[in-house]
């Protein structure tokens, strides 16, 4: 099996029949509907300690990486911006981004004046808008308390009802360029985001939608959607998250044996073949370099890996946010 690693040329994407891992051929970018360009591949840093994030940072931006990708509730902005810093690259050459926490929706400034301050940097790449869900803000000055639950019901998170996205979005719309190049959501459904471009105050698409998907979970028709709507995809937990499932999908491991390469690098690439910005999390060393490495994939091996949700449908993260947030049993 011949393996190739992605590049772009001319506008449209073609392969090089090399496969060392240059960073340039390693982080091919793909532009965002306001002009600036994002890597494809990150280092998610979700579920990462302070301590492996600065590791995991430092090793993937040694390796190649360009895009990293981190949020206030992570709580590892610093070890992000320290690594950053320790890497020695220069600031203009990575992708950095961060998340709006569900408690600030009412003052998206506040909050990335301190997502910035924790990371150390003037600016981020990319702003996210983390849930379509605004929660009321602790009462006490505890600011990292993130998930805050009603009184009367400490099984319910608090949700702020006299707030709504679209609200949120009207302000995160207007955040000066000069501290996040780009905007957008994350977690918004087809049904959240027709709501969204809708709206009389919506005057900027999202850049991005940054939602779970991977091939349990693949999302055809919100890809579908967003692709039409020039909102690029970006996949959290693309391979399964925690235990990493889908390395062990029957699937996955039948087709990664018949191509020769490891089942990480095929769900990986299969992101980036359906034009899907991806996050893969990992703070091994070993697995940040070799998640980086990108596979052209012939159109059957797609499809095979696009049905798999046919007999193994899962939806990783579910909680109940007191609000529609995914609304499956809608666009299912
Ligand atoms: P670790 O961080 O210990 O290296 P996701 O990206 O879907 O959130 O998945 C993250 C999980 O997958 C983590 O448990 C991570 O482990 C593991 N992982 C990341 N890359 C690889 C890889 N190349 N091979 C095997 N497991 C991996």
């Amino acid at each position: 099996m011949h393996i190739s690693i992605l590049k772009r040329t001319a506008g449209l994407l073609t392969w090089i029949n090399s496969c060392t891992t240059t960073p340039d051929s390693c982080t091919e970018t793909v532009k965002l509907n306001d002009g600036n360009e994002i890597p494809y591949v990150a280092l998610g840093c979700w579920k990462s300690s302070p301590e492996d994030t600065y590791n995991a940072v430092l090793t993937a931006i040694k390796s190649g990486y360009k895009h990293i990708d981190t949020a206030h509730v992570y709580q590892n902005e610093e070890s992000v911006g320290k690594a950053i810093k320790d890497s020695g690259v220069p600031r203009e050459e990575l992708f950095i981004t961060t998340k709006l926490w569900c408690t600030n929706h009412r003052d998206p400034l506040t909050a990335l004046n301190g997502s910035l301050k924790r990371l150390g940097l003037d600016y981020v790449d990319l702003f996210l808008v983390h849930w379509p869900v605004p929660l009321k803000k602790p009462t006490s000055d505890a600011d990292e308390q993130f998930f805050v639950m009603r009184k009367d019901d400490p099984t319910k998170f608090d949700n702020d009802f006299d707030w709504d996205f679209v609200k949120t979005w009207e302000l995160v719309q207007k955040l000066p360029i000069s501290k996040c190049k780009s905007v957008g959501v994350s977690n918004m459904s087809v049904t959240n985001l027709k709501t969204l471009l809708n709206a009389p105050s919506t005057t900027k698409v999202p850049a991005c939608n940054q939602v779970e998907m991977h091939p349990y979970l693949p999302q055809h028709a919100l890809l579908e959607f967003c692709q039409e709507n020039g909102i690029q995809v970006q996949a959290y937990s693309p391979l399964g998250s925690t235990g990493s499932p889908l390395l062990k999908d029957e699937t996955i491991l039948e087709l990664s044996k018949e191509l020769g390469i490891s089942p990480a690098t095929l769900v990986i690439s299969w992101a980036v073949n359906r034009k899907v910005v991806v996050l893969p999390k990992s703070v091994t060393p070993s697995r940040i370099e070799s998640n980086l490495s990108i596979v052209q994939l012939p159109d059957d091996v797609m499809e095979k890996i696009s049905l798999i949700y046919k007999t193994h449908p899962q939806r990783l993260l579910c909680r109940d946010w007191g609000v529609p947030v995914f609304n499956d049993e809608i666009e299912t």
